[in-house]
């Protein structure tokens, strides 16, 4: 059996290599964590975003004629805003390495969906109702066109 004071060199080496292993990790790039699999992150992030950002214009035909559907306030502005660059920016998370399939494709989807959003963000900042709506056909083929090619229902292709 080692003593104490034997064990400790040898649980000091492997301290060391542990530490020496993550400053090699460490220099391919930022310590990513990605929490989310595609799946959580189109459901928590990416849908309620982009479902603001389409629920706030539109037109409705009633009985009584027609409904405009238009942010009202600076904040609910801000709001629609704030869905476009959520949708826009989580182009980026799709292109991130685990959630990335392919170099191609799929990196050219998230580039649209980046695109659309960054639109729809510059049509909200100019308080542009038609814009706002343009932009949201833009970020919905995006999402569908992704989806076409991707989502095949097989529930284990991708991390949950
Ligand atoms: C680059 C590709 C890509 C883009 C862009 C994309 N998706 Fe997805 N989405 C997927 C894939 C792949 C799945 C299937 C994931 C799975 O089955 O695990 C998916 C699944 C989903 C789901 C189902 C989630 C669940 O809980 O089952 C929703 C909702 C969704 N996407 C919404 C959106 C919306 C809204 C947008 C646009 C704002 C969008 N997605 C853009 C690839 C994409």
């Amino acid at each position: 059996m080692l003593s104490r004071a034997r064990r400790f060199p040898v649980l000091a080496a492997v301290v060391a290599a542990v530490a020496l292993g993550s400053c090699t990790a460490e220099e391919t790039g930022p310590p990513f964590r990605e929490v989310a699999g595609t799946r959580l992150l189109m459901a928590s992030v990416m849908e309620p975003a982009a479902d603001h950002l389409w629920a706030s214009v539109g037109w409705i035909i009633t009985p009584e004629g027609e409904e405009h559907i238009r942010p009202q306030t600076d904040e609910e502005w801000t709001l629609v805003r704030n869905s476009a660059v959520t949708v826009a920016e989580s182009g980026n998370l799709l292109m991130m390495d685990r959630r990335k399939m392919d170099d191609e494709d799929w990196v050219a989807w998230s580039r649209d969906l980046i695109d659309a959003g960054d639109a729809a963000m510059q049509a909200a900042d100019a308080r542009d109702v038609q814009g706002v709506f343009d932009t949201g056909e833009q970020v919905y083929f995006a999402c569908a066109g992704c989806h076409a090619q991707y989502w095949v229902n097989d529930p284990n292709q991708f991390r949950q």
